[in-house]
């Protein structure tokens, strides 16, 4: 379930973020398409630990229809401008240790399922006509799907509604740390990048006159020697 906190900062995003700005929907855009392709490398890992057949085949299916979700998106994205569409970074790690029961990774999955509906669903109802709304909408009801396929899946797999439970709160728990992680690197790396700026401008005072002095003689000699002895 998406807080009260999230569904202000989509609402916010969409009205005041996104507004007008096809760069910035271009990125949303590149990091949803990200997110669905990286969800099918995880089904699939998962799929290649289960025996059955007609379990494998259910999750094959599920595969499908992720991929066809990030296909979607690039269709989403190209139509924002006609851009080339170069994909996102995204991470192909392992959710959980070998050796962990299988039907963790699809809790995993399922904590996704539940919230990329909620956030997709919000998304598409707040933004205004577009390629991005028509695309959220064909998403969603295929999203809302998969939560019910991935509980079913779940018990099948042996998981008691107390062991799921108590797993998904410990998914929630792990995303809203890897959440705040980033978030505080983030806030770490743009700190850096204004010292940074402030020291290149203070020093870039100093040295202006002596750089110029040196471009005007037509080329700059330089000792390796000097830093040999560093
Ligand atoms: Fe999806
Ligand atoms: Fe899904």
């Amino acid at each position: 379930m998406l807080s009260a906190l999230e569904r202000l900062k989509i609402r916010l995003a969409v009205s005041l973020g996104w507004a007008g700005s096809t760069d910035r929907v271009s990125e949303v855009i590149r990091g949803f398409q990200a997110t669905e392709a990286d969800g099918v490398w995880h089904l699939y890992r998962g799929m290649t630990a289960i025996d059955d057949p007609k379990e494998r085949a259910i999750i094959f299916g599920h595969c499908l229809e992720e991929e066809s979700h990030s296909d979607a998106f690039v269709r989403a994205y190209r139509s924002y401008g006609g851009r080339v569409f170069s994909p996102s970074h995204f991470e192909r790690k392992a959710l959980y240790p070998d050796g962990t029961p299988i039907w963790k990774t699809f809790a995993f999955v399922h904590v996704g399922e539940v919230d990329a509906t909620e956030r997709f669903r919000l998304l598409s109802q707040e933004l205004p006509r577009g390629a991005l709304k028509e695309c959220l909408r064909g998403v969603v009801s295929d999203e809302e799907g998969h939560v019910d396929l991935t509980y079913a899946m779940l018990k099948r797999l042996g998981a008691t509604d107390r062991a799921i439970g108590q797993e998904v709160r410990w998914v929630r728990f792990r995303r809203f740390r890897e959440h705040w992680m980033r978030l505080g690197k983030q806030v770490i790396d743009g700190f850096a990048n204004v010292l940074l700026s402030v020291v290149y401008f203070v020093f870039g005072v100093f040295l202006y006159g002596p750089a110029r002095r040196r471009l005007r003689e037509g080329f700059v000699q330089y000792d390796n020697n000097r830093l040999k002895q560093l």
